[in-house]
């Protein structure tokens, strides 16, 4: 009679690289995540396709930072390494790239600054070549999360020119500027440095202009679309789900996995139980896909 199953394959799990001089940590707010070199990478990955999950998604943290992200298109990068490396050893797992400046630039933003104001037109040029380097090293998807207007179009032109026109893309469509992302910024180190980021991402009362993001997304070439967070959107996502037919994805953010284990290590909770309740209401709500630090575990406990 159960209407919603959660199966592995419909979780992607994030995974943290950074450079291999640097160590392997886990980070404090979300315990059973950790910032991996490529060799650790490898090994989650690894943990996770034998679990059944059949996706990660890959966020970088640079040997160094400048005002415009270079260190991000670097092909030696900690990102570009672990596709590569990933792909030789589970040539099966599909690898997605995170495409974003904020942690490779040192002020933090998703963008280029220019008059202390993210400067959107500019940063395009600058998320297009980081995402054609990952393309480049062999990424299955590229997932820009920045909310720069028009990066899909841009991103998937640069693409398409370069012969790469089966690269997807996977679109953070409707993201909302919110506080859940707290644990994320202690992981990726990209804290903004100065003011916040309500220029480029949502305002989390609105539901319409999050169907229009959406819209213009599925406009530029989007191959999936995305709501983030998951859990206070779920009407955005039943939303998203009844007007658009492209797959769609739900961000189970880092805020959200935290407060779970945070709850259950003092015993408030059931920390099992509630993960199962989250992931079922997020999929009930009409995602396809759920992107989660919860994979390996929800995976693991159901086989
Ligand atoms: C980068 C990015 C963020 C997240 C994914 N990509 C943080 C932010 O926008 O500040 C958040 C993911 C999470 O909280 O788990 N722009």
């Amino acid at each position: 009679m159960r209407e919603t199953i959660v199966n592995p394959e419909d979780l992607i799990y994030p995974l943290f690289v950074v450079p291999d001089n640097r160590a392997r940590v886990e980070i404090r707010s979300m315990p059973g995540v950790w910032q991996n070199r490529v060799r650790e990478a490898v090994d989650e990955t690894r943990r996770a396709y034998d679990a059944g999950i059949r996706a990660v998604l890959l966020f970088g943290l640079p040997e160094f930072k400048d005002a415009i992200g270079s260190a991000s298109w670097d092909p030696a990068g900690p990102v570009q390494a672990a596709i590569e490396a990933i792909k030789r050893a589970v040539p099966q797992m599909s690898v997605i790239a995170d495409v974003c400046l904020c942690e490779y630039t040192d002020h933090g933003h998703c963008g280029v600054i220019a008059d202390q104001d993210v400067d959107n037109d500019a940063t395009l040029p600058l998320l297009a070549k980081q995402a054609l380097s990952f393309a480049n090293a062999g990424a299955d998807f590229v997932a820009p999360s920045d909310m720069m207007d028009g990066r899909v179009a841009a991103i998937r032109s640069a693409l398409d020119d370069a012969q790469m026109s089966e690269v997807g893309i996977m679109a953070y469509s409707a993201k909302f500027a919110s506080g859940f992302y707290g644990p994320f910024r202690e992981a990726a180190e990209s804290a903004p440095q100065f003011g916040d980021r309500r220029t480029y991402q949502m305002d989390p009362a609105n539901i319409r202009e999050a169907l229009r993001e959406i819209e213009l997304d599925v406009e530029e070439g989007a191959d999936i679309i995305m709501v983030k967070p998951a859990l206070s959107y779920l009407d955005v996502i039943r939303a998203a789900r009844e007007r658009f037919d492209l797959p769609l994805a739900a961000y189970n953010v880092s805020g959200e996995y935290a407060m779970v284990k945070a709850a259950a290590e003092r015993g408030w909770i059931d920390g099992t139980r509630v993960m199962n309740e989250i992931l079922t209401s997020i999929k009930r709500a009409g995602a396809d896909l759920i992107i989660t630090y919860f994979a390996v575990d929800f995976a693991s406990a159901i086989r």
